[in-house]
């Protein structure tokens, strides 16, 4: 993960459910697993990466598991497949097991949730670059609103598996606590040091809350939650790394956090996508270039979704 992760193993595999359980009103965690050549070429899948999902045969939900506000939704078919990456990857007996975190907001997500196991989905994959580590440093900082928990979840599996002298402290922010896509939080005692989140727990990560209302942990963005703690700690700002996913206001926001303390960051970037392989042209992310006021378009799917945040032209 030290260098940019490749994708010269992607191709079409066949996928078996193995698990979809729902975590939260809106929130299921999918378990697929890979054999064969699929299982080789998810097993070293990086954090931030992603697939491809064909959900265009995957059956609605009963009538009354679909929320009012998607009923008109519902109906629409289902094109293009949709783009999802992981919150967790196992490689056993020569298969691999991916997670999906995902939250239900149209058709396609819908559909997800009536997936059970033994039915097979196509996925293409691994795609894009995912996160890598810069070399010196020995703070790392995983900031993720919403739904941009799942990859940065990953992340602090591997980089406290892999980069054992990297310290890791995870903030996640959510509009309310029913918007944070976790299955629970920790006992009082947890939380008093500093371990709110079980996910993150898990890997010995230190993890903090923000609710935008104050319904858990800090009250307000996450990231015043991310300068509070900047302002406490002692470490060298050359030697932290910030990792971020989430809507783009909180990435922008992030971004100027980082250079402003002067700290790496990277961005994971969120389009829609039709092809996921740099085809289409339809994930357009405006970056900077070396000369001042100029900028280009690269894709999202290809060059990205991970981005160094000092090249990201932020438009909210
Ligand atoms: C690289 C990448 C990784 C992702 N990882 C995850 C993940 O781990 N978990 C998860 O729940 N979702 C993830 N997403 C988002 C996911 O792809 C969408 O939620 C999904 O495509 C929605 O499909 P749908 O048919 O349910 O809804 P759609 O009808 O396609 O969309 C519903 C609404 O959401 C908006 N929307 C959908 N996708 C995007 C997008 N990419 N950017 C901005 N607005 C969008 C649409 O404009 C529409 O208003 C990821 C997206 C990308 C690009
Ligand atoms: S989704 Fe087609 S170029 Fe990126």
């Amino acid at each position: 993960m030290s260098e940019k992760c490749s994708a010269a193993k992607r191709g079409v595999y066949w996928a078996t459910v193995c698990g979809n359980k729902q975590i939260g009103e809106r929130f299921y965690r999918l378990g697929l697993e890979f054999s064969g050549a699929g299982a080789e070429a998810f097993a070293k899948i990086g954090a931030g990466q992603f697939a491809q999902l064909d959900l265009s045969e995957t059956a609605l939900p009963p009538a009354d598991k679909i929320p009012d506000e998607l009923a008109d939704a519902a109906e629409r078919k289902i094109l293009l497949r949709r783009p999802f990456s992981f919150v967790d990857v196992t490689t056993k007996h020569n298969k691999t097991s991916v997670d999906i975190l995902y939250c239900v907001i149209g058709p396609g997500s819908l559909r997800m949730t009536s997936l059970s196991a033994k039915d097979t989905v196509s996925v293409i994959g691994p795609l894009g670059n995912g996160f890598w580590v810069p070399d010196g440093k020995k703070t790392a900082l995983l900031v993720s609103g919403g739904m941009g928990a799942g990859p940065l979840q990953h992340l602090a599996k591997i980089l406290t598996a892999d980069f054992r002298d990297i310290n890791v402290t995870a903030f996640a922010g959510a509009k309310t606590v029913e918007e944070l896509p976790f299955e629970r939080q920790l006992d009082e005692i947890s939380q008093q040091l500093g371990f709110w989140l079980r996910e993150f727990a898990r890997y010995g990560v230190e993890s903090l809350v923000a609710t935008d209302d104050g319904s858990s942990g800090f009250a307000g963005p996450v990231t015043d939650c991310l300068l509070e703690w900047l302002g406490k700690s002692d470490s060298a700002c050359e030697s932290m790394v910030i990792y971020s996913c989430g809507p783009e206001a909180m990435l922008a926001r992030v971004a100027k956090i980082a250079k402003e303390k002067n700290i790496d960051c990277q961005v994971s970037m969120e389009r829609r996508m039709a092809c996921g392989i740099g085809i289409c042209q339809s994930c357009a992310v405006e970056c900077k270039t070396d000369r001042p006021g100029e900028s280009i378009y690269k894709m999202c799917c290809t060059d990205g979704p991970v981005f160094n945040s000092k090249t990201i032209v932020f438009h909210s």
